[in-house]
Parts: C-alpha cells; structure tokens; sequence
C-alpha cells in the first residue's frame, strides 16, 4: 500500500492560475490553481499528444488549457473543448484529489480518470 496523502507545495506557492510541476506516488504531475482559487493535480501528459501541461498548461477560469493545441479540461479532467476534433475525446486526464490543510497542499493517491 502507496502512502495515501502527501503534502506536495504551501499553499503560498501556488497563486491563482498558476501551475507547477510536481512528482508524487512516482508519478510526474501537475499542480495547477483555478482562477477562483481552487487547487487541482492531473496527470501531466495531455491527451492530445502529450505535451506536458505542467509546462504548456494555462489556466483559464475553471479550465486549463494546453497551449500546443487549445484542448481544455475540467477540474474532473474532461476534455471540454478539443479543436480539430469533431467528437470530444472520452479519455480524460487524471485526476488526484487535492485539499489545502494548515497552509499547505495535500494530493492523496486515489487517482481518477
Ligand atoms: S498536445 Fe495538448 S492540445 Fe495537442
């Protein structure tokens, strides 16, 4: 059994619509915070072509957006919006779920996809 929870950034490192690379339960992720404040990991490879979000990631609103080709995903890791495509893609990014205790950011490994 994985360690359930990590504590993987201060909640001062991550401002609004920002987004960071960070590596936990093996895994390289992203670390990302919605427009409103709300801290989010996905997995970090889009699933597009793979780009890597915690670099190419841009938050807009309640969405972040990789900048290679515009898709968009949710804070569930759907993809909303996929230019070029005439069907949203089923695969979506996974998600772990994330929570901020005592002024830190907490990602426990219950990954969703
Ligand atoms: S690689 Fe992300 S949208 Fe194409």
């Amino acid at each position: 059994v994985t360690d359930p929870s990590v504590d993987v950034a201060a909640t001062n490192d991550l401002a609004p619509g920002q987004v960071i690379a960070i590596e936990a339960f093996g895994e390289r992720l992203a670390l990302w915070r919605t427009d409103a404040g709300v801290p989010r990991v996905v997995g970090r490879a889009c699933i597009h072509l793979g780009a890597n979000l915690a670099r190419l990631g841009k938050v807009k609103g309640d969405l972040l957006v990789c900048s290679s080709h515009k898709w968009a995903y949710d804070g569930t890791g759907r993809c909303v919006t996929a230019p070029g495509e005439d069907v949203l893609p089923e695969q979506c990014l996974v998600v772990y779920p994330t929570a901020e205790r005592n002024g830190r950011i907490i990602v426990t490994n219950q990954p969703e996809e």
